[in-house]
Protein backbone atom coordinates (compact mmCIF):
# COMPACT_ATOMS: atom_id res chain seq x y z
CA UNK A 1 0.00 0.00 0.00
CA UNK A 2 1.29 3.91 -0.96
CA UNK A 3 2.54 5.79 1.69
CA UNK A 4 1.73 9.38 2.39
CA UNK A 5 4.72 11.64 3.63
CA UNK A 6 3.35 13.80 5.54
CA UNK A 7 6.06 16.31 5.11
CA UNK A 8 5.44 17.35 1.78
CA UNK A 9 1.26 18.12 2.42
CA UNK A 10 0.45 21.18 2.99
CA UNK A 11 -1.01 21.61 6.56
CA UNK A 12 -3.60 23.73 8.75
CA UNK A 13 -4.13 23.69 12.35
CA UNK A 14 -7.27 24.72 13.89
CA UNK A 15 -7.86 24.58 17.13
CA UNK A 16 -11.28 22.35 16.91
CA UNK A 17 -11.89 20.67 13.59
CA UNK A 18 -15.40 19.33 12.43
CA UNK A 19 -16.15 17.37 10.04
CA UNK A 20 -20.05 17.46 8.76
CA UNK A 21 -22.49 20.36 7.97
CA UNK A 22 -25.55 19.25 10.01
CA UNK A 23 -27.18 20.27 12.81
CA UNK A 24 -25.25 18.45 15.19
CA UNK A 25 -21.90 19.95 13.26
CA UNK A 26 -23.12 23.36 12.77
CA UNK A 27 -24.50 23.43 16.80
CA UNK A 28 -20.95 22.14 17.72
CA UNK A 29 -18.96 24.84 15.20
CA UNK A 30 -21.36 27.56 17.25
CA UNK A 31 -20.19 26.72 20.53
CA UNK A 32 -16.59 25.85 20.14
CA UNK A 33 -16.56 29.24 18.03
CA UNK A 34 -16.67 30.96 21.47
CA UNK A 35 -13.67 30.96 22.40
CA UNK A 36 -11.31 28.63 19.67
CA UNK A 37 -10.53 28.49 16.33
CA UNK A 38 -13.15 26.32 14.45
CA UNK A 39 -12.99 24.64 11.13
CA UNK A 40 -16.33 22.68 9.34
CA UNK A 41 -15.00 20.19 6.59
CA UNK A 42 -17.31 18.71 3.79
CA UNK A 43 -17.26 16.19 1.21
CA UNK A 44 -20.01 18.30 -0.59
CA UNK A 45 -21.86 21.23 -0.36
CA UNK A 46 -22.30 22.93 3.16
CA UNK A 47 -26.39 22.10 2.65
CA UNK A 48 -26.04 18.55 1.68
CA UNK A 49 -26.76 17.14 4.93
CA UNK A 50 -29.86 14.67 6.32
CA UNK A 51 -30.34 17.98 8.52
CA UNK A 52 -31.67 19.80 5.22
CA UNK A 53 -33.92 17.27 3.95
CA UNK A 54 -35.81 16.51 7.61
CA UNK A 55 -39.28 17.34 6.88
CA UNK A 56 -41.71 16.40 10.08
CA UNK A 57 -40.06 18.44 12.31
CA UNK A 58 -38.37 18.21 15.60
CA UNK A 59 -39.43 16.63 19.19
CA UNK A 60 -39.53 18.78 22.35
CA UNK A 61 -42.00 19.12 25.30
CA UNK A 62 -42.75 22.70 25.51
CA UNK A 63 -46.15 22.54 25.33
CA UNK A 64 -47.88 23.90 28.49
CA UNK A 65 -49.84 20.82 28.97
CA UNK A 66 -46.53 19.03 28.24
CA UNK A 67 -43.31 17.57 30.00
CA UNK A 68 -39.84 16.17 29.45
CA UNK A 69 -40.86 13.40 31.87
CA UNK A 70 -43.69 12.28 29.14
CA UNK A 71 -41.33 12.93 26.53
CA UNK A 72 -38.55 10.22 27.93
CA UNK A 73 -41.64 8.15 28.71
CA UNK A 74 -42.60 7.94 24.95
CA UNK A 75 -38.54 7.41 24.23
CA UNK A 76 -38.00 5.39 26.42
CA UNK A 77 -41.11 2.84 25.58
CA UNK A 78 -40.10 3.42 21.67
CA UNK A 79 -36.19 1.97 22.30
CA UNK A 80 -37.57 -1.04 23.19
CA UNK A 81 -35.41 -1.54 26.60
CA UNK A 82 -32.42 -0.48 25.29
CA UNK A 83 -32.13 3.73 25.74
CA UNK A 84 -29.88 4.37 28.19
CA UNK A 85 -31.73 6.68 30.32
CA UNK A 86 -29.95 9.28 31.43
CA UNK A 87 -29.00 9.74 27.39
CA UNK A 88 -32.68 9.96 27.20
CA UNK A 89 -32.87 12.42 30.18
CA UNK A 90 -30.38 14.78 28.75
CA UNK A 91 -32.45 15.41 25.52
CA UNK A 92 -35.66 15.82 26.83
CA UNK A 93 -34.42 18.15 29.74
CA UNK A 94 -31.65 20.22 27.71
CA UNK A 95 -33.47 19.97 24.38
CA UNK A 96 -36.51 22.58 25.05
CA UNK A 97 -33.85 25.48 25.47
CA UNK A 98 -32.23 24.78 22.83
CA UNK A 99 -34.98 24.80 20.74
CA UNK A 100 -35.58 28.12 21.84
CA UNK A 101 -31.92 29.14 21.01
CA UNK A 102 -32.60 28.46 17.52
CA UNK A 103 -36.09 30.11 17.41
CA UNK A 104 -34.25 33.23 19.27
CA UNK A 105 -31.65 33.07 15.59
CA UNK A 106 -34.56 32.65 13.60
CA UNK A 107 -35.68 29.67 12.83
CA UNK A 108 -39.36 30.14 11.57
CA UNK A 109 -41.63 27.58 13.60
CA UNK A 110 -44.63 27.32 12.18
CA UNK A 111 -47.44 29.41 14.58
CA UNK A 112 -51.11 28.81 15.03
CA UNK A 113 -53.78 31.76 14.45
CA UNK A 114 -52.96 32.63 17.89
CA UNK A 115 -49.35 33.00 17.47
CA UNK A 116 -48.85 29.79 19.86
CA UNK A 117 -46.22 27.54 18.13
CA UNK A 118 -48.00 24.35 16.03
CA UNK A 119 -47.05 21.06 17.09
CA UNK A 120 -47.46 17.95 15.35
CA UNK A 121 -48.17 14.69 16.49
CA UNK A 122 -46.23 11.67 15.17
CA UNK A 123 -45.73 7.77 16.00
CA UNK A 124 -45.50 7.06 19.16
CA UNK A 125 -45.92 10.37 21.05
CA UNK A 126 -48.24 10.51 23.63
CA UNK A 127 -48.63 14.14 22.95
CA UNK A 128 -48.31 16.92 19.81
CA UNK A 129 -44.74 17.93 20.55
CA UNK A 130 -43.44 18.10 17.00
CA UNK A 131 -42.54 21.77 15.97
CA UNK A 132 -41.98 22.02 12.42
CA UNK A 133 -41.34 25.03 9.79
CA UNK A 134 -42.44 26.20 6.44
CA UNK A 135 -44.79 23.17 6.58
CA UNK A 136 -43.16 20.42 5.97
CA UNK A 137 -39.40 21.64 5.20
CA UNK A 138 -38.08 21.97 8.78
CA UNK A 139 -35.19 20.80 8.49
CA UNK A 140 -34.01 23.41 5.73
CA UNK A 141 -35.63 26.38 7.68
CA UNK A 142 -33.24 25.25 10.87
CA UNK A 143 -29.99 24.54 8.84
CA UNK A 144 -30.52 28.06 7.50
CA UNK A 145 -30.88 29.85 10.69
CA UNK A 146 -27.61 27.93 12.38
CA UNK A 147 -25.71 28.69 8.81
CA UNK A 148 -26.23 32.25 8.59
CA UNK A 149 -24.67 32.19 12.11
CA UNK A 150 -22.01 29.77 11.18
CA UNK A 151 -21.01 32.35 8.03
CA UNK A 152 -20.93 35.66 10.27
CA UNK A 153 -18.92 33.72 12.75
CA UNK A 154 -15.17 35.46 12.51
CA UNK A 155 -13.73 31.87 14.18
CA UNK A 156 -15.32 29.69 12.01
CA UNK A 157 -13.70 28.64 8.39
CA UNK A 158 -15.69 25.95 6.08
CA UNK A 159 -13.90 24.01 3.92
CA UNK A 160 -16.08 22.51 1.50
CA UNK A 161 -15.38 20.10 -1.32
CA UNK A 162 -12.92 17.87 1.36
CA UNK A 163 -13.17 13.91 1.23
CA UNK A 164 -11.42 13.18 4.48
CA UNK A 165 -9.35 10.00 3.54
CA UNK A 166 -8.95 8.74 7.11
CA UNK A 167 -7.81 10.38 10.91
CA UNK A 168 -4.94 11.32 11.88
CA UNK A 169 -4.28 8.36 14.99
CA UNK A 170 -1.74 6.79 16.82
CA UNK A 171 -2.11 4.66 20.17
CA UNK A 172 -5.06 5.48 20.72
CA UNK A 173 -5.22 9.62 20.06
CA UNK A 174 -7.10 11.53 17.31
CA UNK A 175 -4.36 14.26 16.05
CA UNK A 176 -6.53 15.58 13.09
CA UNK A 177 -7.20 13.95 9.64
CA UNK A 178 -5.90 14.04 6.09
CA UNK A 179 -8.28 14.89 3.31
CA UNK A 180 -8.43 15.28 -0.38
CA UNK A 181 -9.25 18.27 -2.35
CA UNK A 182 -11.67 16.75 -4.59
CA UNK A 183 -10.90 18.93 -7.62
CA UNK A 184 -6.98 19.55 -7.26
CA UNK A 185 -6.85 15.64 -6.38
CA UNK A 186 -4.58 17.37 -3.55
CA UNK A 187 -3.64 15.96 -0.10
CA UNK A 188 -3.97 18.28 3.15
CA UNK A 189 -3.03 17.76 6.81
CA UNK A 190 -5.24 19.12 9.50
CA UNK A 191 -3.85 19.06 13.02
CA UNK A 192 -6.35 19.83 15.79
CA UNK A 193 -6.58 19.92 19.37
CA UNK A 194 -10.10 18.53 19.21
CA UNK A 195 -11.89 16.62 15.97
CA UNK A 196 -15.75 16.10 15.53
CA UNK A 197 -17.28 13.58 13.52
CA UNK A 198 -20.58 14.83 12.59
CA UNK A 199 -20.92 13.40 9.41
CA UNK A 200 -24.49 11.43 9.59
CA UNK A 201 -25.44 7.58 8.91
CA UNK A 202 -25.05 5.00 6.34
CA UNK A 203 -27.88 4.70 4.73
CA UNK A 204 -26.46 4.48 1.38
CA UNK A 205 -25.62 1.20 2.31
CA UNK A 206 -29.77 0.11 1.09
CA UNK A 207 -30.99 0.51 -2.15
CA UNK A 208 -33.67 2.18 -1.27
CA UNK A 209 -33.27 5.07 1.09
CA UNK A 210 -34.60 8.45 2.27
CA UNK A 211 -30.71 9.70 2.44
CA UNK A 212 -29.16 11.94 0.41
CA UNK A 213 -26.42 10.26 -1.89
CA UNK A 214 -23.85 11.75 0.55
CA UNK A 215 -24.72 8.85 3.57
CA UNK A 216 -21.61 6.79 3.09
CA UNK A 217 -21.25 5.84 6.30
CA UNK A 218 -17.62 7.81 6.08
CA UNK A 219 -17.32 8.96 9.57
CA UNK A 220 -18.59 5.79 11.18
CA UNK A 221 -15.55 3.61 8.74
CA UNK A 222 -13.04 6.14 10.04
CA UNK A 223 -13.65 6.50 13.13
CA UNK A 224 -13.86 2.06 13.21
CA UNK A 225 -10.41 2.26 11.32
CA UNK A 226 -8.73 4.62 14.51
CA UNK A 227 -10.66 2.01 16.78
CA UNK A 228 -13.21 3.51 18.27
CA UNK A 229 -15.79 1.04 19.61
CA UNK A 230 -18.80 0.60 17.70
CA UNK A 231 -22.07 0.29 19.10
CA UNK A 232 -25.54 -1.04 17.85
CA UNK A 233 -24.93 -1.31 14.39
CA UNK A 234 -28.10 -4.32 13.60
CA UNK A 235 -30.37 -1.09 14.64
CA UNK A 236 -31.03 0.55 11.41
CA UNK A 237 -34.51 1.79 10.90
CA UNK A 238 -36.65 1.83 7.97
CA UNK A 239 -39.26 4.77 7.48
CA UNK A 240 -42.71 3.47 6.52
CA UNK A 241 -43.64 5.86 3.69
CA UNK A 242 -41.36 6.77 0.94
CA UNK A 243 -42.76 7.32 -2.27
CA UNK A 244 -43.24 4.62 -4.83
CA UNK A 245 -42.91 5.49 -8.40
CA UNK A 246 -40.63 3.48 -10.84
CA UNK A 247 -37.81 6.00 -11.48
CA UNK A 248 -38.37 8.59 -8.89
CA UNK A 249 -36.16 9.16 -5.58
CA UNK A 250 -37.17 7.42 -2.72
CA UNK A 251 -38.82 11.27 -1.76
CA UNK A 252 -39.83 10.75 2.18
CA UNK A 253 -43.45 11.11 3.02
CA UNK A 254 -43.42 12.78 6.03
CA UNK A 255 -44.68 11.02 9.06
CA UNK A 256 -46.54 14.54 10.14
CA UNK A 257 -48.73 13.20 7.41
CA UNK A 258 -50.02 10.49 9.50
CA UNK A 259 -50.01 12.68 12.28
CA UNK A 260 -52.74 15.04 10.76
CA UNK A 261 -54.92 11.99 10.20
CA UNK A 262 -53.90 10.18 6.84
CA UNK A 263 -54.53 6.93 6.07
CA UNK A 264 -52.66 3.32 5.14
CA UNK A 265 -54.32 1.27 2.97
CA UNK A 266 -53.98 -1.86 0.76
CA UNK A 267 -54.09 -2.46 -2.64
CA UNK A 268 -57.34 -3.13 -2.00
CA UNK A 269 -58.37 0.18 -0.64
CA UNK A 270 -58.64 -1.00 2.97
CA UNK A 271 -57.16 0.35 5.74
CA UNK A 272 -54.81 -2.00 7.41
CA UNK A 273 -52.86 -1.06 10.34
CA UNK A 274 -55.98 -2.16 12.86
CA UNK A 275 -55.04 -5.71 12.39
CA UNK A 276 -51.50 -4.83 13.23
CA UNK A 277 -51.38 -2.21 16.04
CA UNK A 278 -54.17 -0.66 18.32
CA UNK A 279 -52.04 2.35 17.77
CA UNK A 280 -53.27 2.23 13.80
CA UNK A 281 -51.13 4.56 11.49
CA UNK A 282 -49.40 6.33 14.68
CA UNK A 283 -47.55 2.72 16.34
CA UNK A 284 -43.68 3.67 15.79
CA UNK A 285 -41.84 3.42 12.91
CA UNK A 286 -40.70 -0.65 13.05
CA UNK A 287 -44.06 -1.53 13.85
CA UNK A 288 -46.06 0.10 10.47
CA UNK A 289 -43.18 -0.79 8.32
CA UNK A 290 -43.01 -4.11 9.41
CA UNK A 291 -46.98 -3.63 8.92
CA UNK A 292 -46.59 -2.73 5.16
CA UNK A 293 -44.37 -5.68 4.49
CA UNK A 294 -46.99 -8.18 5.59
CA UNK A 295 -49.47 -6.52 3.72
CA UNK A 296 -47.30 -6.30 0.46
CA UNK A 297 -46.57 -10.07 0.93
CA UNK A 298 -50.22 -10.35 1.54
CA UNK A 299 -51.63 -8.62 -1.40
CA UNK A 300 -48.96 -9.40 -3.55
CA UNK A 301 -48.01 -5.86 -3.87
CA UNK A 302 -44.65 -3.93 -4.58
CA UNK A 303 -46.58 -0.58 -2.40
CA UNK A 304 -49.40 0.44 -0.19
CA UNK A 305 -50.68 3.88 -0.43
CA UNK A 306 -51.28 6.87 1.56
CA UNK A 307 -54.33 8.63 1.85
CA UNK A 308 -55.60 12.13 2.62
CA UNK A 309 -58.80 12.36 0.53
CA UNK A 310 -60.97 12.77 3.76
CA UNK A 311 -58.66 15.52 5.12
CA UNK A 312 -59.42 19.33 4.69
CA UNK A 313 -57.72 19.93 1.58
CA UNK A 314 -56.69 23.11 2.79
CA UNK A 315 -55.10 22.24 5.83
CA UNK A 316 -53.19 19.58 3.47
CA UNK A 317 -52.02 22.36 1.34
CA UNK A 318 -50.86 24.59 4.24
CA UNK A 319 -49.20 21.83 6.26
CA UNK A 320 -47.40 20.30 3.33
CA UNK A 321 -46.25 22.49 0.25
CA UNK A 322 -42.80 20.95 -0.26
CA UNK A 323 -44.65 17.12 -0.37
CA UNK A 324 -47.36 18.48 -2.18
CA UNK A 325 -44.77 20.29 -5.04
CA UNK A 326 -42.51 17.20 -5.06
CA UNK A 327 -45.66 14.82 -6.11
CA UNK A 328 -46.97 17.03 -8.82
CA UNK A 329 -44.13 16.36 -11.02
CA UNK A 330 -45.39 12.68 -10.89
CA UNK A 331 -49.37 13.99 -11.27
CA UNK A 332 -50.21 13.19 -8.16
CA UNK A 333 -53.07 15.45 -6.42
CA UNK A 334 -51.59 14.70 -2.52
CA UNK A 335 -55.28 16.26 -1.74
CA UNK A 336 -57.43 13.35 -3.62
CA UNK A 337 -54.72 10.94 -5.02
CA UNK A 338 -53.94 7.77 -3.38
CA UNK A 339 -49.74 8.32 -3.11
CA UNK A 340 -48.10 4.60 -3.66
CA UNK A 341 -45.67 4.26 -0.18
CA UNK A 342 -43.09 1.38 0.40
CA UNK A 343 -40.55 1.99 3.51
CA UNK A 344 -37.02 2.45 2.97
CA UNK A 345 -34.25 2.51 4.86
CA UNK A 346 -34.19 6.31 6.87
CA UNK A 347 -31.67 6.54 10.29
CA UNK A 348 -29.03 4.47 12.15
CA UNK A 349 -29.53 3.95 15.79
CA UNK A 350 -26.33 2.33 16.20
CA UNK A 351 -23.02 4.37 15.69
CA UNK A 352 -19.66 5.59 17.14
CA UNK A 353 -20.13 4.65 21.14
CA UNK A 354 -20.04 8.02 22.87
CA UNK A 355 -20.54 8.73 26.67
CA UNK A 356 -23.35 11.87 27.27
CA UNK A 357 -19.82 14.12 26.81
CA UNK A 358 -19.98 13.19 22.90
CA UNK A 359 -16.40 11.26 23.74
CA UNK A 360 -15.59 8.13 22.06
CA UNK A 361 -12.81 5.78 23.32
CA UNK A 362 -10.28 7.27 20.86
CA UNK A 363 -8.49 10.26 22.99
CA UNK A 364 -9.21 14.02 21.47
CA UNK A 365 -12.01 12.40 18.97
CA UNK A 366 -15.74 13.13 19.78
CA UNK A 367 -18.79 12.14 17.94
CA UNK A 368 -22.38 13.73 17.74
CA UNK A 369 -25.49 13.39 16.03
CA UNK A 370 -26.45 10.13 13.77
CA UNK A 371 -22.95 8.89 13.34
CA UNK A 372 -22.98 8.38 17.04
CA UNK A 373 -24.65 5.89 19.56
CA UNK A 374 -24.69 7.67 22.82
CA UNK A 375 -27.40 5.54 23.91
CA UNK A 376 -30.97 8.46 23.48
CA UNK A 377 -32.04 6.25 20.39
CA UNK A 378 -32.03 2.36 21.97
CA UNK A 379 -33.33 -0.65 19.37
CA UNK A 380 -35.61 1.90 17.58
CA UNK A 381 -35.95 6.10 17.25
CA UNK A 382 -38.71 8.28 18.48
CA UNK A 383 -40.28 9.93 15.39
CA UNK A 384 -38.37 13.77 15.24
CA UNK A 385 -35.99 12.76 18.44
CA UNK A 386 -33.20 13.00 15.64
CA UNK A 387 -33.00 16.74 15.02
CA UNK A 388 -33.44 17.21 18.81
CA UNK A 389 -30.44 14.56 19.26
CA UNK A 390 -28.21 16.45 16.96
CA UNK A 391 -28.98 19.94 18.70
CA UNK A 392 -28.95 18.45 22.04
CA UNK A 393 -25.31 16.47 21.82
CA UNK A 394 -23.52 18.56 18.93
CA UNK A 395 -23.70 21.28 21.65
CA UNK A 396 -22.08 19.24 23.66
CA UNK A 397 -19.40 18.33 21.75
CA UNK A 398 -18.95 21.77 20.97
CA UNK A 399 -18.32 22.45 24.70
CA UNK A 400 -16.03 19.13 25.38
CA UNK A 401 -13.82 20.65 22.11
CA UNK A 402 -13.73 23.93 24.02
CA UNK A 403 -11.88 22.21 27.29
CA UNK A 404 -9.75 20.32 24.40
CA UNK A 405 -9.02 23.53 23.04
CA UNK A 406 -7.78 25.47 26.11
CA UNK A 407 -4.76 22.95 25.68
CA UNK A 408 -1.36 22.85 24.04
CA UNK A 409 -1.47 21.48 20.55
CA UNK A 410 -0.27 18.31 20.45
CA UNK A 411 1.51 17.41 17.20
CA UNK A 412 0.81 14.22 15.30
CA UNK A 413 4.00 12.19 15.73
CA UNK A 414 4.64 9.80 12.49
CA UNK A 415 6.32 11.52 9.32
CA UNK A 416 4.29 8.85 7.13
CA UNK A 417 1.14 7.40 6.71
CA UNK A 418 -0.53 4.73 4.42
CA UNK A 419 -4.15 5.59 4.41
CA UNK A 420 -6.35 4.15 1.96
CA UNK A 421 -5.22 5.96 -1.01
CA UNK A 422 -5.81 6.93 -4.64
CA UNK A 423 -5.03 5.67 -7.52
CA UNK A 424 -5.67 5.56 -11.38
CA UNK A 425 -6.61 2.75 -13.42
CA UNK A 426 -8.40 0.41 -10.92
CA UNK A 427 -9.74 -2.80 -12.72
CA UNK A 428 -12.97 -2.43 -10.51
CA UNK A 429 -16.33 -1.41 -11.64
CA UNK A 430 -16.76 0.98 -8.88
CA UNK A 431 -20.62 1.30 -9.94
CA UNK A 432 -21.25 -2.07 -10.50
CA UNK A 433 -19.90 -3.24 -6.97
CA UNK A 434 -21.49 -0.23 -5.02
CA UNK A 435 -24.88 -1.57 -6.73
CA UNK A 436 -24.30 -5.05 -5.73
CA UNK A 437 -23.36 -4.03 -2.15
CA UNK A 438 -26.88 -2.00 -1.56
CA UNK A 439 -29.08 -4.57 -2.79
CA UNK A 440 -27.07 -7.76 -1.03
CA UNK A 441 -27.69 -5.20 2.09
CA UNK A 442 -31.15 -4.61 1.26
CA UNK A 443 -32.02 -8.49 0.76
CA UNK A 444 -29.76 -9.30 4.17
CA UNK A 445 -30.12 -6.46 6.39
CA UNK A 446 -33.63 -4.85 5.94
CA UNK A 447 -36.77 -4.81 7.66
CA UNK A 448 -36.73 -8.92 8.28
CA UNK A 449 -33.20 -10.67 8.96
CA UNK A 450 -32.36 -14.27 8.89
CA UNK A 451 -29.14 -16.01 9.95
CA UNK A 452 -28.55 -17.82 7.06
CA UNK A 453 -28.78 -15.04 4.38
CA UNK A 454 -26.69 -12.82 6.61
CA UNK A 455 -24.20 -15.39 6.83
CA UNK A 456 -24.15 -16.21 3.08
CA UNK A 457 -24.22 -12.00 2.69
CA UNK A 458 -21.28 -11.52 5.32
CA UNK A 459 -18.75 -14.20 3.03
CA UNK A 460 -19.66 -12.31 -0.06
CA UNK A 461 -18.88 -8.84 1.88
CA UNK A 462 -15.73 -10.39 3.10
CA UNK A 463 -15.02 -11.93 -0.64
CA UNK A 464 -15.19 -8.13 -1.93
CA UNK A 465 -13.16 -6.87 1.27
CA UNK A 466 -10.83 -8.92 -0.60
CA UNK A 467 -9.86 -6.63 -3.62
CA UNK A 468 -11.70 -3.58 -2.84
CA UNK A 469 -9.64 -2.80 0.72
CA UNK A 470 -6.30 -3.16 -1.44
CA UNK A 471 -7.14 -0.64 -3.90
CA UNK A 472 -6.06 2.83 -3.89
CA UNK A 473 -8.91 4.11 -5.91
CA UNK A 474 -8.95 7.70 -7.66
CA UNK A 475 -12.63 9.02 -7.09
CA UNK A 476 -14.75 10.13 -4.21
CA UNK A 477 -17.19 7.10 -5.15
CA UNK A 478 -14.45 4.26 -4.53
CA UNK A 479 -13.34 6.24 -1.12
CA UNK A 480 -17.07 5.76 -0.28
CA UNK A 481 -17.39 2.38 -1.38
CA UNK A 482 -14.71 1.40 1.04
CA UNK A 483 -16.34 3.19 3.31
CA UNK A 484 -19.84 1.38 2.80
CA UNK A 485 -18.24 -1.87 3.04
CA UNK A 486 -16.79 -1.17 6.00
CA UNK A 487 -20.49 -0.07 7.29
CA UNK A 488 -22.01 -2.93 5.80
CA UNK A 489 -20.26 -5.57 7.08
CA UNK A 490 -20.65 -3.58 10.56
CA UNK A 491 -24.21 -4.03 10.49
CA UNK A 492 -24.75 -7.70 9.10
CA UNK A 493 -22.02 -8.84 11.61
CA UNK A 494 -23.87 -7.28 14.69
CA UNK A 495 -27.29 -8.53 13.47
CA UNK A 496 -26.20 -11.84 13.10
CA UNK A 497 -24.56 -11.98 16.65
CA UNK A 498 -28.02 -10.57 17.87
CA UNK A 499 -30.00 -13.57 17.83
CA UNK A 500 -33.49 -11.88 19.13
CA UNK A 501 -36.38 -9.53 17.42
CA UNK A 502 -36.18 -6.19 19.40
CA UNK A 503 -37.20 -3.07 17.65
CA UNK A 504 -35.51 -2.13 14.45
CA UNK A 505 -34.10 -5.59 14.56
CA UNK A 506 -36.61 -8.15 13.55
CA UNK A 507 -35.39 -12.20 12.57
CA UNK A 508 -38.18 -14.24 10.98
CA UNK A 509 -35.43 -17.01 13.01
CA UNK A 510 -35.64 -15.73 16.35
CA UNK A 511 -38.38 -13.80 16.24
CA UNK A 512 -39.10 -13.38 20.27
CA UNK A 513 -37.50 -10.64 22.28
CA UNK A 514 -35.06 -12.15 24.43
CA UNK A 515 -34.16 -9.79 27.49
CA UNK A 516 -31.77 -12.61 29.49
CA UNK A 517 -29.44 -12.99 27.17
CA UNK A 518 -30.04 -9.89 24.62
CA UNK A 519 -31.11 -6.51 26.93
CA UNK A 520 -28.14 -5.22 26.13
CA UNK A 521 -25.59 -3.24 23.36
CA UNK A 522 -23.64 -5.13 20.77
CA UNK A 523 -20.12 -3.51 20.42
CA UNK A 524 -17.72 -4.28 18.01
CA UNK A 525 -14.19 -2.84 17.34
CA UNK A 526 -10.91 -3.48 15.06
CA UNK A 527 -9.54 -5.94 16.74
CA UNK A 528 -12.98 -8.04 16.48
CA UNK A 529 -12.29 -8.14 12.62
CA UNK A 530 -8.48 -9.17 13.32
C1 LIG B 1 -40.60 12.45 8.99
O1 LIG B 1 -40.89 13.60 8.69
O2 LIG B 1 -41.39 11.52 8.93
C2 LIG B 1 -39.19 12.16 9.41
C3 LIG B 1 -38.92 12.67 10.76
C4 LIG B 1 -37.96 11.78 11.47
O3 LIG B 1 -37.25 11.00 10.86
O4 LIG B 1 -37.94 11.81 12.70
Amino acid sequence: MLELDLRRVPSLGPDVLICGTGIAALSAALVAAENASVMLVTKSSSQESNTFYAQGGIAAAVAPDDSPEAHLRDTLAVGCGLCDEAAVRKLVTEGPALVQKLIEWGTPFDRSKNDELHLTLEGGHGHRRILHANGDATGRAIEKSLHQRVHDHPNITLLENHFVIDLLHKDGVCYGLVALEIKSGRFLKIEAKATILATGGLGQIYRESTNPDVTTGDGMAMAFRAGATMEDMEFVQFHPTTLYVAGARRFLISEAVRGEGAHLLNTKGERFMARYDEREELAPRDVVSRAIVDEMQRTGATNVFLSLAHLDPKMVLERFPNIRQALKQYHLDLTKDRIPVRPACHYTMGGIRTDLEARTDVGRLLAAGEVAACGIHGANRLASNSLLDGLVMGTEAGKQALKLAQEPQPTFPDKKVTPILPREEIPIDVDDVRASLKSLDSRAAGIVRDGETMTNALQMLDFWQNYVYSEEFATVKGLELQNMLACAQLVIRSALKREESRGAHQRSDFPQTDDTRWKRHLDFNRRDFE
